[in-house]
């Protein structure tokens, strides 16, 4: 297939653009890119028949930054009958096997509300295409309805792909969490850790600190997984998560601090200039003080890929000059608005 389709936050296309058109000529695969700004979504257009798969092959999809989810394009419909849209995206597939069927739409205010048209769609099309479901099949067939009329038909692989049709998981918010801001953590551990490393990266009794950390979303996170928490800030904590007795609340400046001991885990949301939150982790994973890290960092207001990618670039060459192996995953979460969220791990996990 030709044409990759990526969604990502709307307002995010060309940062999206610029960021696909790297890694895919970093892999010797060119083409252009077509992006309009607050779609939600993005085409690669390649240089031959196969560059979809190529990319799908080749690029890591949890390596890309402002990518929500991907689908190759088998078929681009428009100006579908709304009367039948079942029998156009049934001629398209023509045989193609998959495991299930996914259909999404742009984060729009428009695509939210084709909600339940696709919800409406779900049963008459896993009927007519029941002979193309395979429990071993390696993708999933995705439509990816930009509006009632016009559909663009093509596969998600199930290995190397977001495992949520729109590239995100919905997550409630907890009514005891002390801050909306909960939902960032909680969904970086679904979006950055693979799910089988996740319950043994996230154990009752390790030792975290949260860095910028009042009211307390994060904390309350770590103290939910059962782990003791320096929480340090000069703003107050919520007062709830302080009884839960896990917490230690340090009223010092988060670029001061210096643990006593190392610990399991670094946790840092300040609304910061991302040069200075970088050189902070890289301190911290250098010098031994945490395992594992999880950041923010605020994206400008303009050309975000070049900023992001040169960022994590001078933390990956600090990393190397000072012989330490870390890998970092970086992800402009579903929660994540003006900002990314990155995953620093020791490189064997
Ligand atoms: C976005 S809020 C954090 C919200 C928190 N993650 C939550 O879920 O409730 C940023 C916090 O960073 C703190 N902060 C900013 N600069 C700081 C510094 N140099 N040292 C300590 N805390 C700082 C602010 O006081 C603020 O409470």
């Amino acid at each position: 297939m030709q044409q990759l389709l990526l969604t990502c936050r709307p307002g995010f296309e060309s940062d999206l653009a610029a960021e696909i058109q790297d890694k895919s000529a970093a892999i010797g695969e060119f083409g252009f890119v077509r992006a309009k700004p607050n779609d939600g979504f993005v085409v690669f257009e390649g240089q031959d028949a196969s560059s979809a798969d190529t990319l799908l092959q080749k690029l890591p999809f949890a390596d890309i930054v402002f990518a929500r989810q991907w689908l190759a394009v088998i078929a681009h419909l428009e100006q579908v009958d709304p009367q039948d849209r079942i029998s156009p995206i049934v001629d398209a597939l023509a045989g193609q096997a998959c495991r299930s069927l996914w259909m999404s739409y742009p984060d729009t205010n428009e695509g939210k509300g084709l909600s339940k048209l696709t919800r409406k769609l779900e049963r008459p099309l896993e009927k007519a295409l029941a002979q193309h479901i395979h429990p071993k099949a390696s993708a999933n067939v995705h439509m990816f309805f930009e509006s009632g009329t016009n559909i663009w038909v093509g596969v998600t692989p199930r290995k190397n792909a977001a495992p949520w049709a729109m590239g995100f998981p919905r997550l409630r918010q907890p009514s005891a969490a002390p801050s909306r801001s909960t939902l960032k953590l909680e969904e970086a551990w679904l979006q950055l850790i693979p799910e089988p490393q996740r319950a043994s990266l996230l154990k009752p009794f390790q030792k975290a600190v949260d860095l910028g950390a009042a009211p307390g979303g994060w904390t309350w996170q770590l103290v939910q997984r059962g782990m003791q928490v320096i929480a340090i800030d000069n703003g107050p904590m919520d007062k709830a998560l302080m009884d839960s007795g896990q917490v230690t609340h340090l009223r010092e400046d988060a670029f001061a601090y210096k643990p006593v001991r190392p610990v399991d885990w670094l946790v840092c949301d300040m609304v910061e200039k991302p040069a200075r939150v970088a050189e902070l982790m890289e301190r911290w994973l250098v010098k031994g003080w945490t395992r594992f890290a999880i950041f923010n960092l605020k994206l400008p207001m303009k050309r975000r890929w070049l900023e992001v990618s040169q960022i994590l670039e001078r933390m990956e060459a600090e990393f190397e000059a000072a012989g330490c192996r870390y890998r970092l995953r970086a992800k402009q979460l579903y929660h994540d608005r003006e900002e990314i969220t990155v995953f620093a791990a020791p490189e064997h996990y």
